[in-house]
């Protein structure tokens, strides 16, 4: 069985006696993460979402679908959500991407949890957690568009978007929760974007960045 192996390695060897490095399918990208400057050689189909995983050892943002399907995998790109799986880190070079671990806010007594991490503890909702970092990421992203009067497909014609458990069902809905905790999500969602403070202010839920016409 050894010699066999050992011969059919030898014949791959053959059949590509000169493999090029394929330095021409990579590139440098400098993305700031978490607040961080990282600069990475990568191949260029290599997915936002692996990046923070497999090369930066970010593992709360979670790979569910990796198609856009599920929202498992969204994070805030200069300050708006995306799906990363579906984003090449290539293209992203130079852009501001914060993730769950980049959310609570550093203190000289320890850190703070964003309003909306801590709305989703009071309010327990979240079952097994897969779903979790990607729903607190898409909640932080959708107060932001909420507070800049973004509208959505239940939005009134001519009117300005309230909190409503509407509103907050039709934009989340990018983002499923195999355990159906929906009903406390929602709850968490409201309570976040109402709590003193203003949770869409926080890191990265800045409306500031929704502004000038930029689609949500
Ligand atoms: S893993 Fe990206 S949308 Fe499902
Ligand atoms: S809490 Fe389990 S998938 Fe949402």
């Amino acid at each position: 069985m050894a010699g066999k192996g050992a011969r059919a390695g030898s014949t791959r060897q053959r059949a590509h006696p000169e493999a090029p490095p394929r330095a021409e399918h990579r590139s440098a990208v400098t993305l700031r993460v978490n607040g961080e400057e990282r600069t990475l050689t990568l191949d260029h189909r290599t997915t936002v979402l692996d990046t923070l995983r497999e090369h930066l050892g970010l593992f709360g943002t979670k790979k569910g679908c990796d198609h856009g399907q599920c929202g498992s995998c969204t994070v805030l790109i200069d300050g708006r959500r995306a799906n990363s799986c579906l984003l090449l880190a290539v293209a992203q070079d130079g852009a501001r991407i914060t993730t769950v671990e980049g959310l609570a806010a550093p203190g000289p007594g320890g850190e703070t949890l964003h309003p909306v991490q801590q709305a989703f503890l009071d309010h327990d909702a979240l079952q097994c957690g897969y779903c979790t970092p990607g729903q607190i990421c898409s909640a932080v992203g959708m107060l932001g568009e909420l507070a800049a009067g973004h509208p959505s497909l239940v939005t009134a014609p001519g009117s300005r978007p309230g909190l409503t458990a509407e509103e907050i069902r039709e934009r989340m809905s990018g983002n499923l929760c195999r355990c159906g905790a929906y009903a406390h999500i929602v709850a968490a969602v409201q309570d976040a974007g109402r709590a003193p403070g203003d949770a869409a202010g926080r890191p990265d839920g800045d409306p500031r960045h929704l502004q000038d016409g930029a689609t949500p």
